[in-house]
This record gives C-alpha cells, structure tokens and sequence, in this order.
C-alpha cells in the first residue's frame, strides 16, 4: 500500500476522534506487514493526562489482536495549520515494536504531509532494548 493511501486511511478515522477538550482531532493508521490496516483515534478525558492518542491507539488495538510487526504509521491531523508528528509518548512506545526503517507520514491534508522514519524520529533506540535481559 502506498503511503498517501495509508493518510486517507487515517483521515476516515479521523471523525471518530474524541476529542471534546482540545477540539483537535487526530486519525491514525497502522500497515501491518501482512497487508492489513488498523485504525486509532485521540480519546481524551476530563481528566487531561489521560489523553491517549491516536497512534498509541491504534497500535494497542493492533497489539490486542495479535497482530505485532508493522511497516509504517500514517497520522492526520487536520485541525492543525502544518503537519503534527508523533508525541514523544508515541515515538517511544511504538519503539518497542518497530525498527528504524519504519516509515512515518503525516499530514493535516491530503496534499501537505511529511515523511519520514522511526530512525529519523527517535534515533538511537536500541540502546535501551531490555528485551534480552528478560527472555
Ligand atoms: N494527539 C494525537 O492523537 N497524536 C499526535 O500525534 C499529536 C497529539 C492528540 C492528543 C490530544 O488529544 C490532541 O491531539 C491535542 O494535543
């Protein structure tokens, strides 16, 4: 799938964004190295920092289907006047199941959009893999 037809993806999703605080409305969606494409959206809460955002839910909903190896993330927002990336909240926890080729994009139209790498977005990641310490 191309990149610009995983940002429409997100973009359907993006009307199901909870989002009554900010008023910014986010749509992500996730291409799983099969094919299959799963969607997320903001879901905020009255009581703010539990806002989880739309690529973190995506890749939970992903994840609670067993689904675990990804090829990249597409992430409209288009209440915003650029392109809004990913938090830091969201680089760092889709680090644990992506690699540094991992392809990123992301838009406030269909028209104006980056793309980029996890590399790119959070370089140096594997310094910090605990995984072997615990297998
Ligand atoms: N948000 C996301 O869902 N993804 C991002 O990449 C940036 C921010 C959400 C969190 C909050 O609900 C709203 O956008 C404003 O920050």
């Amino acid at each position: 799938m191309e990149l610009e037809d995983l940002l429409k993806e997100a973009e359907k999703a993006c009307p199901r964004s909870y989002a009554p605080y900010s008023r910014f409305r986010v749509g992500a969606a996730l291409l799983a190295e099969s094919g299959e494409v799963i969607t997320g959206v903001n879901v905020e809460n009255r009581s703010f920092g539990l806002t989880n955002c739309a690529e973190r839910t995506a890749l939970f909903t992903a994840l609670t289907r067993g689904i675990t190896r990804f090829k990249a993330i597409a992430v409209f927002a288009p209440d915003g006047d650029s392109p809004t990336s990913p938090c830091g909240a969201c680089r760092q926890v889709l680090s644990e199941f992506v690699s540094a080729d991992f392809q990123i994009i992301f838009g406030n139209s269909r028209e104006n959009y980056v793309v980029t790498t996890m590399g790119e977005l959070f370089p140096h990641s594997d310094l910090h893999d605990l995984k072997d310490k615990f297998e």
